[in-house]
């Protein structure tokens, strides 16, 4: 089994849309059994999925918080066949506040996911924050991904969660975790990208996606819609992108 996370505390740098194309993609396309895990409170990976999140119990929240709520309990089948969701709404947001005292705060992903089993791959959606839910989420994946909107304070971020990377594998052991891949996002033919892009292969020499994921309205339409991009619109350049990213991920099995 994978375990791949979608990480960067930047808002806006495509997260969720990687994160439900390719977890569609590897599901729909390459018929694998996925789990898409959202852990940030706005809930937007079960929304894309065309799911009504914000009453829905029990979500993620629950069985973090919940000791005897197995996450079996909470899993939910999406419309796209062999993808199942762990959907989060609003209720994430107490998390940080409701196990701060617990001295395995860290770990509570990890642990209910422990017991899931049947999926090839696990596929982590993250919030826009380097706290408690993203430390969860790398002690629960092996995986990480960072997409990188190509704007000037783009690198910043790069560091913070290289930085974060580096905190857990050192202080929870967790030697398996790794940056596997950066992906340039929101690409516009502009001289600032093009030297943020540079700099960034600079910075993640072999590790830099070689799709780079462009601006296509289609993308945004797909999410408002509630639909992965091949059901939205599968002939889009959108679509082709997301699909040569999803085939790069595939295949860069670490
Ligand atoms: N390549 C793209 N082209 C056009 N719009 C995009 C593209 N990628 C993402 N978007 C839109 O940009 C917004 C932010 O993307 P999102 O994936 O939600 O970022 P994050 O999860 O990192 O905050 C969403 O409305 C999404 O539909
Ligand atoms: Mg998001």
């Amino acid at each position: 089994m994978r375990r791949i996370a979608f990480i960067n505390e930047k808002g806006g740098s495509c997260k969720t849309t990687l994160a439900v194309n390719t977890a569609a993609y590897f599901a729909g396309h390459r018929k694998r059994r996925v789990l898409l895990v959202d852990m940030d409170p706005q809930g937007q990976a079960g929304k894309s999925l065309g799911f009504y999140v914000r009453d829905m119990h029990p979500s993620v929240y629950d069985v973090l918080i919940d000791p005897d709520l197995p996450a079996s309990a909470a899993i939910r089948q999406s419309h796209v066949e062999g993808l199942d969701v762990l959907v989060a709404n609003k209720t994430l947001s107490d998390f940080p506040l409701d196990v701060a005292q617990h001295p395995d705060r860290e770990r509570k992903l990890a642990d209910k996911l422990a017991a899931v089993d049947g999926y090839d791959f696990v596929i982590y959606d993250s919030p826009p924050s380097m706290g408690i839910r993203t430390h969860n989420i790398m002690l629960a994946c092996e995986e990480v991904v960072v997409p990188v909107n190509l704007t000037y304070f783009a690198l910043d971020g790069c560091a913070e969660i290289v930085e974060t990377v580096e905190r857990m594998r050192q202080d929870f052991g967790k030697a398996d975790l790794q940056i596997t891949l950066v992906v340039p996002t929101l690409y516009r033919p502009t001289r600032l990208a093009d030297e943020i892009l540079t700099k960034l292969r600079k910075h993640f020499p072999g590790r830099t996606a070689r799709t780079i994921i462009g601006y296509n309205v289609k993308i945004d339409e797909a999410q408002s819609h509630g639909k992965t991009i091949w059901e939205y619109a599968s002939w889009s350049r959108g679509a082709h992108m997301l699909e040569s990213l999803a085939k790069e991920i595939w295949r860069s099995n670490p």
